[in-house]
């Protein structure tokens, strides 16, 4: 039936009872399957060439390949229980848009149509790629007029878990998305890409009215919100829900969790040491152990002074808050490089030597990072090389290689392999 629905060259001479047939049968066996018909006919009102792919190398199909068994995407954070037994973090979902197996599997088709970009070049995917844990692995990420973003993509490991509605013992609400905190929910964040001009360079009033000429989306929205009706409320909450799913979960850290890390090595259990202890400190600002986050932004000491990119100072307005920046999680750090807001780190072993030797007296230099009771001094943690070594084996035991395979979270516009 795919195949049929995806003859172009027929499709044009296709009877119009034969499209509603296979429209019909496509709203049937949704929740089940949903293959679907291509909308590539259909009249669009941006026209532009699609440029080459910047995602897949396999042959993307027009329309997307879900599987015949109902994904299940609202159980995902049902997860194990040095998960739910982790005080520190706390699962966001709000109650008017919680995870529901159809709204995320909507979520999923729109993460990676390249339709979602006026020359449908660009999709989510574009620049958050599963087998990077959803980060991009150049510096800065190309959008859809080949412009660069001016930050780093970020990986998008566990955000369900980032706080934007206070902080622990009622700090205060700073935390959010973005490297300067800028959208308070995935909601909001959603359609902010769709938007920019860099990324995707869409509006939304063209954006719902091309999805509405295709047709496979009609039962899509229909099994998530139960009317057909695009609108680009339901893309938030559908995207945001596919990303909310995305839960990392099974790493060798979170096998040593269950079993007092006797799965780790010497070596990667001296790197816990250092990362925990006072010897590297890093689980002050990345402690928290299902999402390796904090609730503040920090300015960790990249610069003396900031220039470009004042960090969380753009959104407050506040001279303090210059050069603070998200404390992204490290999960699957190991997959994400380059690193930090800018991408100015190649290696982890670059980050390592920024933290041992590297840190500028910035004046909003974050208290962590400062030698004992001298104000304005960095604090160099002068590691041994065996010590750095065991550092950056220690944030390789966060690499979720079950994460980055998993097919719930997979191109639909790809066949897909046996997960
Ligand atoms: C052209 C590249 C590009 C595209 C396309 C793109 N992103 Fe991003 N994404 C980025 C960059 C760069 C950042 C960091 C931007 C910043 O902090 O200012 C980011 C940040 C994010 C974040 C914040 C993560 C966090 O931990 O705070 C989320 C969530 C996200 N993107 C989801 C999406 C979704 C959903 C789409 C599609 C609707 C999308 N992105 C499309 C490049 C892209
Ligand atoms: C004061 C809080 C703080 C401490 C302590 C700290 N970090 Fe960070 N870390 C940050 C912030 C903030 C960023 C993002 C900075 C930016 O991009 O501007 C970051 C970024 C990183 C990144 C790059 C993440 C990415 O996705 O690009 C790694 C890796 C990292 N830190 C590892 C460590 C290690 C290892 C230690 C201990 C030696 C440590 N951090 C200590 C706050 C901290």
């Amino acid at each position: 039936m795919n195949t049929f629905c995806n003859l172009r060259t027929v499709r044009k001479n296709v009877p119009f009872f034969l499209k509603a047939l296979c429209l019909l049968t496509t709203v049937t066996l949704l929740g089940a399957i949903t293959t679907g018909c291509n909308g590539a006919n259909a009249p669009i009102d941006i026209s532009s060439p699609t440029v080459t792919s910047t995602t897949a190398s396999a042959v993307e199909s027009p329309a997307p390949i879900l599987p015949v068994t109902t994904i299940a995407y609202s159980t995902i954070h049902l997860l194990p229980s040095h998960f739910v037994a982790d005080n520190t973090a706390r699962y966001v979902e709000p109650t008017d848009n919680p995870v529901t197996d159809a709204g995320a599997t909507l979520g999923r088709v729109l993460f990676y149509d390249k339709k979602l970009s006026l020359n449908n070049s660009t999709a989510c995917a574009s620049c958050h790629k599963q087998e990077l844990a959803f980060a991009d692995n150049k510096r800065l990420s190309t959008g859809f007029m080949q412009g660069l973003t001016r930050r780093h993509s970020m990986n998008l490991t566990n955000t369900a878990y980032i706080d934007a509605g206070g902080g622990r013992g009622g700090a205060p609400a700073v935390q959010g998305f973005f490297w300067d905190t800028r959208a308070a929910t995935l909601e909001i964040q959603a359609l902010m890409p769709i938007q920019d001009k860099t990324e995707m360079g869409m509006t939304l009033d063209s954006l719902t009215k091309r999805l509405s000429q295709t047709e496979y989306y009609k039962p899509l929205f229909a099994a998530a919100f139960g009317s057909p009706d695009i609108t680009s409320d339901r893309i938030a909450k559908s995207l945001a829900q596919f990303v909310r799913s995305l839960i990392s979960y099974r790493s060798k850290f979170d096998v040593g969790l269950q079993s007092n890390f006797q799965n780790f090595s010497a070596q990667e259990n001296r790197g816990r040491a250092i990362f925990n202890g006072r010897d590297g400190n890093c689980a002050t600002c990345h402690g928290t152990r299902t999402q390796f986050i904090m609730e503040r932004p920090e300015n960790n000491g990249l610069d003396a002074v900031s220039t470009t990119d004042l960090g969380l100072a753009e959104v407050t307005g506040n001279q303090r808050d210059a050069g603070r920046f998200r404390v992204p999680s490290l999960r699957n750090i190991e997959l994400t490089a380059p690193y930090m807001h800018d991408g100015r780190f190649l290696t982890l072993e670059e980050v390592v030597e920024h933290y041992n030797s590297g840190v500028q007296a910035h004046p909003n230099l974050s208290n962590q990072l400062r030698a004992n009771g001298q104000a304005n001094t960095p604090r160099r943690l002068n590691l041994s090389t065996t010590d750095k070594q065991a550092l950056v084996a220690f944030l390789k035991t966060l690499t979720d290689t079950e994460f980055i395979k998993d097919s719930r979270f997979a191109n639909p516009f790809l066949p897909q392999p046996a997960n």
